[in-house]
């Protein structure tokens, strides 16, 4: 594949930073946003990484973020929204701007952005047909199976999923439009082995899969041009009646 220019949300740590890594190993041309500096985001910047500032919750600042972008690049074949945010229910309740902030982080500013740098940055109606750029979602797979306790955060995450058809209808045919929903993909150091058991219970097939598959599922989005309005599931099936 020629080499690439993608945008990252939220690549300081996890899924984030093992996607630019691995894209950035692959010789694209790889953006990353942050909004704290972390070990994991040196070792980025040591490998190329263009690092640019960003916080998804101040939306005055998108349009002028994406004029830093296409002030950086004249092209951009990739957008990865994977930048979120993970409060359960019984925080929100304590604290009713956590639920906003999800909506803002998942949901209003991802859309402005996308927005935005198409206005900032242009993507092109190519003679072929082909899209010219394509924009993925990070969902979350719990969008099917509900969770009691993070109503708020799946709604969030399902609202997103949800705009992938609209904003594919809107781009086409300079854009599409995907996401990716994965389960269960690490645990937190915190999360103890009876919480990891349980998890791993639920599952069909029951390991702890890690960020890869994520990256495994961006370089197939990239290479099959066909693919648009799709929501990859990463969850290793459902379990029946449970
Ligand atoms: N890990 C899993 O098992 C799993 C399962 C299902 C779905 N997912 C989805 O996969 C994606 C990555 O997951 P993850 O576990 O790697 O997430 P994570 O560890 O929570 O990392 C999220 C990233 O988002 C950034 N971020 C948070 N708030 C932000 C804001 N206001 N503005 C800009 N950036 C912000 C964080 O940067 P700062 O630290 O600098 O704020 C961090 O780099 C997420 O969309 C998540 O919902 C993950």
């Amino acid at each position: 594949m020629s080499r690439q220019t993608i945008l990252i949300t939220g690549v300081t740590r996890r899924v984030g930073a093992h996607l630019a890594e691995h894209l950035l190993d692959a010789g694209h041309r790889v953006i990353g946003t942050y909004r704290h500096e972390t070990d994991a985001l040196k070792t980025l910047t040591g490998k190329g990484l263009i690092a640019m500032p960003l916080d998804l919750l101040e939306r005055d600042r998108l349009a002028g973020f994406a004029d830093m972008v296409a002030n950086w690049t004249d092209r951009l074949d990739l957008i990865v929204h994977n930048a979120s945010i993970w409060h359960g229910d019984e925080d929100c309740a304590a604290d009713p701007a956590l639920a906003t902030a999800m909506y803002t982080v998942h949901v209003t500013s991802p859309i402005e952005l996308t927005e935005a740098l198409q206005r900032s940055l242009p993507a092109r109606t190519r003679d072929d047909g082909r899209a010219d750029r394509q924009v993925v979602f990070l969902t979350d797979a719990h969008i099917d199976e509900g969770d009691p306790h993070h109503i708020h955060y799946i709604a969030s995450k399902a609202a997103i999923e949800s705009s992938i058809r609209s904003l594919a209808l809107r781009y086409a045919p300079h854009t599409r439009v995907n996401a990716i929903a994965p389960g269960l993909l690490m645990f937190h150091p915190e999360d103890d082995a009876d919480y990891r058991r349980q998890r791993l219970a639920r599952r069909l097939l029951p390991f702890e899969p890690g960020p890869g598959v994520v990256a495994e599922t961006i370089d197939y989005l990239m290479a099959c041009p066909l693919i648009n309005q799709a929501v990859i599931r990463l969850d290793t099936g459902r379990r029946w009646g449970n």
